[in-house]
């Protein structure tokens, strides 16, 4: 560890159990809570960080979510608007797995499809699934594709009210 990524501990410190998502893009941290659902309203505990000094990338965000792991699906898409995450899982204060994100062929759930007519926004949706191109997402059911703002359309969880 750099002494700037030294700098960053003071800023947001160590969690005893959950999910560390380190290596974030830089300003990709507000995408992330989204992907994960996380907006505060039902009292997660979270720490952010933006834009915070990184050896290897020069800038990175972190994300650190307590009493909480990550399903594939959530890091499937997180691997397309961060490829170069790494997921720290933390129990009692140690880290007791650390893996990088993957490059995946296929995103289902979580994103969702910009065509009204398709069957995934049907009153009664099937699950969304995207074919990952190099350049963006494309629709399996109505070959939709989204190039730019993919983070626009991840579902937002709407917590019942
Ligand atoms: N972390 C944390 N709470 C803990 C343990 C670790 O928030 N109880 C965070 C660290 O701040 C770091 C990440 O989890 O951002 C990974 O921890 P560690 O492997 O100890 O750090 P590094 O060696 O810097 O990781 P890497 O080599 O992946 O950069
Ligand atoms: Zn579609």
């Amino acid at each position: 560890m750099s002494d700037d990524e030294h700098e960053h501990e003071l800023l947001v410190s160590k969690i005893e159990d959950g999910t560390v998502i380190d290596h974030v893009t830089g300003g990709q941290a507000l995408n992330v809570l989204a992907i994960l659902g996380i907006d505060g309203s039902r009292g997660e505990r979270v720490s952010v960080g933006i834009n915070v000094p990184s050896g290897r990338l020069g800038r990175k965000d972190i994300v650190k979510v307590e009493g909480r792991e990550l399903t594939p699906a959530e890091v499937d898409v997180l691997s397309l608007i961060a490829p170069n995450a790494t997921i720290n899982i933390i129990r009692g204060y140690d880290v007791i797995d650390k893996h990088r994100v993957e490059r995946t062929a296929v995103v289902a759930g979580i994103l969702s499809c910009p065509n009204p007519e398709c069957i995934t926004n049907a009153r009664e949706p099937v699950e969304t699934r995207f074919d990952v191109l190099d350049d963006g997402v494309r629709c399996v059911y109505c070959e939709s594709i989204i190039r730019e703002g993919l983070a626009e359309h991840i579902e937002v969880e709407r917590p019942s009210v």
